[in-house]
């Protein structure tokens, strides 16, 4: 057994002082059982903890490390950026390369403005949405996670037309009243909750490819149903790329799938591993913002100079090191390696991947949605993450999270993964 003596010290203390011992609950483990670590360093496609174990990382903080851990351009970046000053409140250049590098690679994209989290994308792209369309109700996807703004926190309803219920205490009913949940991938619903509420719908927000159940792909001709019914009825499409974005392409899961949304959302690799998010689309919605329109939106730190700096940083060096081409042979390899596991294991398993982002599930169901997704066996998935973090391999402390590869890893990392899984799963 690996010791995890100071780990475990560390959050002793930390249950003192922090609800949880944690900063945002998913870290808590409380999803696979046991105590997270602490770590000490990162760098590439490895952490260290502060008892000194390494592991190789899938979950890359979230998403945002693609280019691995401590890149020396985001870091040199940030340095120089630190060095003229870490916040103005003032117009800086930074905010202007960040806005073209963001148009230049999503064309959909006209005008963007920066926040300081995909919480607060989502929740302004939202707001914008029912100022531009003078509508209140939103259709969201049961599984699909948008940050945790209240009318945005909730999951399935008792039924696809029905009101949605807060998926969070101290959210009152009433401000989710406006949210309709329905199933992804399901066209059928969509097309009922139209029905249902002629005029009224202000957009439909959803992850293109859904990363926060799990990972689940969009069936043939479903992004495209969403596109033609959003544009019949007068509703905005709203691609929340917070974490596809500059991820499954350079262009996002919109160039991937070759959809136009009215507005996207950002955030995670757009600013190289600090704070940021990100919220833009067509010019003629954008400029509904304060202080052009009557949409109110703001932030004391968005467009940090320190977060431009290194989302800038991230965003050249992700086309400059043509790190896509890179991500999806290593994306193959672990999914050709992980099937031929599980399949050695004589486990179930359904092995979701889309560019560089994957999940496995323990069923033999093929999973296209969350109702799908709860078919896996995760006492089955928890003895797995525990038995891949003894082998020094760190996938994300929940069933219900993607895993993510960087441009760091190397195919002798894939190796070592798909040999870890071939041992862990002969034991599930
Ligand atoms: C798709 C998606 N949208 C929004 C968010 C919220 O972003 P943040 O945690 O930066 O507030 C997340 C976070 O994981 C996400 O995955």
């Amino acid at each position: 057994m690996i010791s995890r003596a100071k780990s475990e010290a560390l959050f002793a203390e930390a249950l003192q002082h922090i609800p949880g011992g944690v900063n945002s609950p998913v870290r808590a483990f409380r999803g696979v059982g046991g105590q997270p670590f602490f770590v000490d360093r990162a760098k590439g496609a490895r952490v260290w903890d502060v008892d000194g174990n390494e592991l190789i990382d899938y979950v890359g903080t979230w998403g945002p490390a693609i280019l691995g851990h401590a890149h020396p351009r985001i870091i040199a970046a940030v340095q120089q950026a630190a060095e003229r000053g870490t916040s103005f409140g003032i117009p800086n250049p930074l905010e202007v390369t960040m806005a073209r590098l963001v148009k230049s690679a999503v064309p959909s994209v006209e005008k963007v403005r920066m926040t300081n989290s995909g919480t607060e994308a989502c929740m302004s792209a939202i707001r914008l949405a029912r100022g531009f369309t003078k509508r209140d109700k939103i259709i969201k996807f049961d599984g699909c996670y948008h940050g945790h703004a209240d009318s945005l926190l909730v999951k399935a309803g008792s039924g696809a037309l029905t009101f949605g219920h807060p998926d969070s205490a101290g959210v009152p009913a009433a401000f989710t009243q406006h949210t309709i949940v329905l199933p992804y991938n399901d066209i059928d619903a969509v097309k009922a909750a139209f029905a249902a509420n002629p005029d009224q719908i202000a957009g439909i927000i959803l992850e293109p490819v859904p990363g926060n159940g799990g990972l689940y792909l969009p069936r043939a001709g479903y992004l495209e149903f969403l596109r033609e019914i959003t544009a019949a009825n007068g509703a905005l499409l709203i691609f929340d790329e917070v974490m596809t974005g500059f991820r499954l392409a350079r262009g996002g899961a919109q160039q991937r799938f070759g959809i136009r949304p009215d507005l996207s959302c950002f955030g995670k690799i757009i600013g190289g591993g600090l704070p940021v998010g990100a919220f833009g689309g067509r010019g003629e919605i954008m400029d509904c913002l304060a202080p052009l329109g009557p949409v109110y939106q703001a932030g004391t730190l968005s467009g940090n100079p320190l977060a431009m700096a290194a989302g800038i940083a991230a965003l050249e060096e992700l086309e400059a090191s043509g790190a896509y081409s890179k991500l999806e042979e290593l994306s193959e390899q672990l999914e050709a390696g992980m099937k031929a596991a599980a399949k050695a294991a004589g486990i179930a398993v359904t092995f979701n991947a889309c560019g560089s982002m994957f999940c496995a599930y323990f069923t033999d169901r093929p999973v296209y949605n969350l109702a799908d997704a709860m078919h896996s066996d995760r006492a089955r998935f928890s003895k797995y993450f525990h038995g891949m973090l003894e082998e020094g391999v760190y996938f994300a402390p929940s069933q219900f999270e993607a895993g993510f590869i960087s441009a760091a890893h190397t195919p002798e990392d894939i190796e070592k993964t798909v040999q870890a899984a071939a041992k862990v799963m002969k034991t599930l």
